[in-house]
């Protein structure tokens, strides 16, 4: 842990509470006995959790917690998770239900009913099974926020082939790690994806990492999405248009064992190289049906959900994929940018499909908010019924802007705290039992047990502060990290004694609520996306020029928090910057470099070139101090600095220069 964790004690003054509508309370998915049955027995209620989910053969065992943290759910169980999210629905007569309403960038939509996906990720099953594809096998997703995106992890969960999404804006380096790491088989892209009115070029970036690395890999299937020319690969490259063509629609799914892996998804931590968080089968996927049902009080007949999330990130595999299909939901999937091709686009999106539930991040609230509350305005919103955000914690401000302007100050609002470790939604208020409180996320669901602890680890009061952990294990849990159970340990469960660290600082208010202080850890959290200052540091010591780099999470009023870097270049770069034609030039140069290693979103907002670095004694890097720095303020304390005169250096060196 950090030397230099974010203070937890700037609590929050935040005393506003709502309660939740009356027709909310008499409506509500949720009972308030739910926190009952939990209370009374947590793996009874797992246990009838499991039933919303059909089971090929039923578990005798819920939890086998024998040989922590390892855990394993409903262990001796079978299920296939494409069929719960697809082929049931079609069978209980609601084949004609719209499953996604696609909504392109340029304005055009396309409908898929729960029979169109059962075909087409039958097909798409069929042609991955020709490609090789076995179960157990890994498949890398590399696609633009399209349907075909959901058809290809639910393709790859019909063969029991775990996928491993990888996010579209990362890079080719990026892809390339990743692919490596899980030695995934095959790789699903597209020919390119629509950005703010262009097209950008997606393809490349699959056969740069083939290039450079990713041995494993046999075939490519690509989505004809933008059209033009793309390079070709013969006897590797497929095109999924043209496979379609021959491809049944008929596909049996295979059942796997409950805890078979469903997918890999990569994630930051504190050192540069990602980690896989594996998520297994039956546990996942009834902490997903079971979170999304009651959080967002889905009735699968009338609601239109909509999350605004990338399937790339967690929150896409758990609220666009796994949990709303599992419930049967009908929901929107939106290719674009929310500014493309005006800065109304996602709520003109609301009321032409009459979205009622809506789950988006504070970063996108707070752009809302800067765009002005005229522009929602202009929309019919009277649609919705509930709210939710996730990715950080939402300012008080920019939840009660969410409540007025987005809410009409009638929906309910949920603010749900997960990672991508948890799988699913821990900690959230109830829809019509809970009474809300902005910028908490306030109450462990039923069935989850959340606490905040000292630094010794024990149970903190009413009032105090300390780090949340999770002190009994959950369905949706990671079952480790791929290929590397130590680091699993390590990482979350040796800072306190049997309880699963989750990095993030918290504090109990008065009545006992959680609320959620930011990490504690060398983890910041940019647009609700988590990213690592030592996964950007070892992107910018790539390059040629540099000796040394530290980034920190400077605060951001838009994006919650935003990478700065300070770079000391090497001693013989000097003749270099001056070709590059300045400082600011190798900045940008700088910025740029850290986006092809890793991708845009981890650009350092400022790339500042100093001499010197604040270093502890012991050699470490003081990040705090260049926090302060960075949001200017007022150094403070330089006492375990090696040599104190260095803050004073990269100031005069700063305000000298800028
Ligand atoms: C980290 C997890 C879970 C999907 C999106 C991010 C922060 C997330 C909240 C919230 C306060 C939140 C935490 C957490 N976080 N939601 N409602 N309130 N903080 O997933 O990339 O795995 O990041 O996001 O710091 O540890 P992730």
């Amino acid at each position: 842990m950090s030397d230099d964790a974010p203070g937890i004690e700037n609590l929050s003054q935040e005393t506003r509470t709502f309660s939740p509508p009356t027709e909310f309370v008499q409506n509500a998915v949720a009972r308030p006995s739910l926190y009952e049955e939990a209370e009374r027995d947590r793996l009874a209620f797992w246990r009838s959790r499991a039933s919303l989910l059909s089971w090929e053969t039923p578990f005798t065992e819920t939890l086998d917690w024998s040989s922590p943290p390892f855990a394993r759910w409903f262990a001796d169980g079978t299920l296939n998770v494409a069929y719960n999210c697809v082929d049931r629905h079609v069978e209980s007569g609601h084949g004609a239900q719209v499953a996604l309403l696609a909504e392109y960038e340029d304005g055009s939509d396309a409908t898929f009913t729960y029979a169109d996906v059962k075909d087409e990720i039958s097909r798409m099953a069929n042609v991955l099974a020709d490609l090789g594809v076995r179960t157990g096998d890994r498949v890398a997703i590399y696609l633009p926020m399209i349907p075909e995106a959901v058809f290809a992890m639910l393709a790859c969960a019909r063969l029991g082939a775990p996928h491993s999404v990888v996010f579209g804006g990362f890079s080719a380096e990026a892809l390339r790690s990743r692919i490596e790491d899980a030695e995934a088989r095959v790789v699903i892209t597209a020919d390119g994806q629509n950005r703010r009115g262009k097209q950008l070029p997606l393809k490349p970036a699959v056969d740069e990492a083939l290039a450079a690395g990713g041995e494993s890999v046999e075939k490519v299937l690509v989505v004809r999405r933008t059209g033009g020319d793309v390079e070709w690969t013969e006897g590797r490259d497929v095109w999924w248009h043209e496979a379609r063509e021959g491809a049944s629609t008929e596909h049996a799914p295979v059942p796997v064992e409950a805890e078979h892996p469903l997918f890999i998804l990569y994630t930051s931590g504190t050192t540069g190289k990602p980690k896989g968080i594996v998520h297994t089968t039956g546990g996942y996927l009834t902490q997903a049906a079971y979170t999304h049902r009651n959080v967002f009080d889905l009735k699968p007949s009338s609601d239109v959900y909509w999350c605004t999330a990338d399937v790339g990130w967690i929150t896409g595999h758990t609220y666009v994929v796994y949990g709303p299909m599992a419930n049967r939901a009908t929901q929107v999937i939106y290719e674009g940018t929310p500014d493309t091709p005006h800065q109304g686009r996602w709520w003109e999106i609301v009321a032409k499909h009459k979205v009622s539930l809506f789950y988006s991040s504070p970063t996108a609230i707070r752009t809302a908010m800067k765009w002005g509350e005229d522009i929602p305005a202009q929309h019919d919103l009277s649609s919705l019924r509930l709210l939710g955000s996730v990715g950080e914690a939402i300012n008080p401000e920019a939840w009660m802007w969410y409540r007025r302007v987005i809410g009409g100050d009638r929906c309910p609002i949920v603010d749900t705290w997960w990672q991508t470790e948890t799988g699913g939604i821990m900690i959230s208020p109830l829809p019509g039992i809970t009474d809300t409180k902005p910028g908490s996320a306030q109450v462990p669901l039923p069935g989850i047990s959340a606490d905040v602890v000292s630094d010794a680890g024990e149970s903190v009061a009413n009032g105090q502060g300390g780090y949340l952990v999770l002190d009994k294990p959950w369905p949706g849990m990671l079952r480790g990290i791929w290929g590397d159970p130590e680091r699993f340990r390590e990482t979350y469960w040796s800072r306190f004694e049997g309880l699963y660290f989750a990095g993030d600082g918290a504090k109990r208010d008065e009545d006992g609520d959680i609320w959620l202080l930011g990490r504690v850890d060398d983890v910041m959290n940019v647009s609700g996306h988590r990213l690592s200052t030592m996964e950007i540091e070892s992107a910018l010591v790539s390059h040629d020029w540099v000796a040394e780099a530290a980034v920190v999470g400077a605060e951001d009023a838009t994006t919650g928090q935003a990478p700065v870097a300070f770079v000391i270049l090497r001693g013989d770069s000097e003749e270099e910057v001056a070709a590059a034609g300045g400082e600011d030039e190798v900045s940008a140069l700088l910025r740029a470099h850290v986006g092809k290693e890793i991708g845009p979103i981890a650009k350092p907002k400022k790339v500042l070139l100093v001499t010197e670095l604040p270093k502890t004694r012991s050699g470490k890097i003081m990040r705090r101090l260049l926090r302060d720095v960075a949001e200017n303020r007022q150094v403070g304390d330089t006492q375990t600095l090696a040599d104190a005169s260095v803050m004073d250096l990269i100031q005069q060196g700063l305000t000298g220069r800028r």
